[in-house]
């Protein structure tokens, strides 16, 4: 029998989702599901992850699982096809995790890249590993990629779309499936990686050319934003410091003006909005050469954003006149992830033998030893 196509992927709730997702994942994710191509698909909502670094900080998770539930419906996930649902009402992860924790070594956790990066990044410690790992750290945050690989394989997900810096998650769920499966004989699957594949959706910058867009620095655009809000970001993007007059050859490369619209625009949109040019190539020679001002592309970029925005807009506003359905969806699909991921955990604890009340032959068993 050929394995199943389970594709299975989420986010931690930690804030509203920009155009950097949509362009990074969300799209992605709208064409898988509507290709059609896979047994089952589960969206998830990653509210215990996100506390592992916001522990203190319980209502900005709270606040923000419906912000991302909003986004993930009018951005197109449709909840008749995916399973969206919400991590921390799957009870059965946390337990999944627990006995993976005993597979996995201090030291290979340390190793993680993705990990090690967000604890320096987090200020959990300061320079040096010693310190990086000293008490300041939380053990569910330094743990984390535990409870990942519990996420994955609750599901038996083969595929998981996600971005570069999730690799290292991905790799450490492989290892504990080989280390589970050679230790307890063959229950787990492993899981693959799907990159995004266009490079330049990979990382979008921020408005003002940072190399993140992120809530503090205030250069995100967001998805649930007004074509009011957006119209004064894509007027104070960053593009070419040295491109001073419009004569001035200009530069593309770090414009993020131009960043965008690698991401956002195809041919179709130059023939509505822009029909000077046939494409970005000649929009991009143009610039270069000089002759061209930043507020024409600034513009085209604004008229491209609105295009992929206005039907997303549209959709928010309905699902956001009836939020207690929102939830229900959340409900609804959180049961049917758990059901799934309850049959799992059976399968797990089958294996380890830690099924007592199940296992009759182990009743038989002990009965006729003390019978002796
Ligand atoms: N770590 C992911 C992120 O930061 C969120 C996540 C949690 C996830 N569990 C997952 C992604 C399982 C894919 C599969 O975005």
């Amino acid at each position: 029998m050929e394995k199943a196509k389970i594709i299975l992927t989420g986010d931690r709730p930690t804030g509203k989702l920009h155009i950097g997702h949509f362009v990074g994942s969300l799209r992605g994710r709208v064409e898988l599901q509507n290709a059609a191509d896979y047994d089952k698909m589960f969206v998830f909502i990653a509210d215990a992850q996100a506390l592992t670094d916001n522990f203190d900080n319980p209502e900005k998770v709270r606040q923000n699982i419906i912000e991302v539930a909003l986004d993930y419906l009018s951005v197109g996930l449709d909840p008749n096809k995916v399973t969206l649902f919400i991590q921390s009402m799957i009870p059965e992860l946390t337990e999944l995790a627990f006995y993976y924790m005993n597979l996995v070594t201090v030291a290979r956790l340390q190793r993680n890249p993705t990990v090690k990066s967000e604890i320096a990044m987090r200020g959990f410690g300061k320079d040096g590993e010693e310190q990086v790992f000293g008490s300041g750290l939380p053990v569910g945050f330094f743990t984390y990629p535990i409870s990942q690989a519990a996420d994955i394989t609750a599901f038996k997900a083969t595929m998981v779309p996600a971005g570069e810096d999730q690799k290292p998650m991905i790799e450490q769920t492989v290892e504990i499936v080989r280390k589970f499966n050679s230790i307890y004989g063959d229950t787990l699957v492993e899981p693959e990686i799907l990159l995004p594949s266009n490079k330049a959706c990979c990382r979008l910058p921020g408005t003002d050319g940072k190399a993140k867009m992120s809530k503090s620095l205030g250069n995100c655009i967001y998805l649930s934003e007004s074509a009011e809000e957006m119209h004064k970001k894509v007027m104070g993007m960053y593009t070419d410091p040295l491109h001073i007059s419009i004569n001035d050859p200009g530069h593309v490369e770090g414009n993020t003006v131009f960043t965008y619209l690698d991401a956002f625009c195809n041919d179709g949109h130059f023939a509505s909005y822009l029909p000077d040019y046939a494409n970005l190539a000649e929009l991009k020679e143009h610039y270069m050469r000089g002759g061209l001002g930043d507020v024409k592309i600034k513009k085209f970029l604004e008229k491209v954003l609105n295009e992929i925005l206005e039907p997303v807009r549209t959709k928010r506003k309905e699902f956001e006149k009836d939020i207690p359905e929102v939830y229900n969806i959340l409900k609804k699909g959180s049961e049917v992830a758990r059901n799934a991921a309850a049959k799992t955990l059976d399968d797990v604890r089958n294996a380890m033998k830690i099924n007592y009340f199940d296992d009759a032959k182990l009743i038989a068993e002990q009965a006729e030893r003390f019978a002796k």
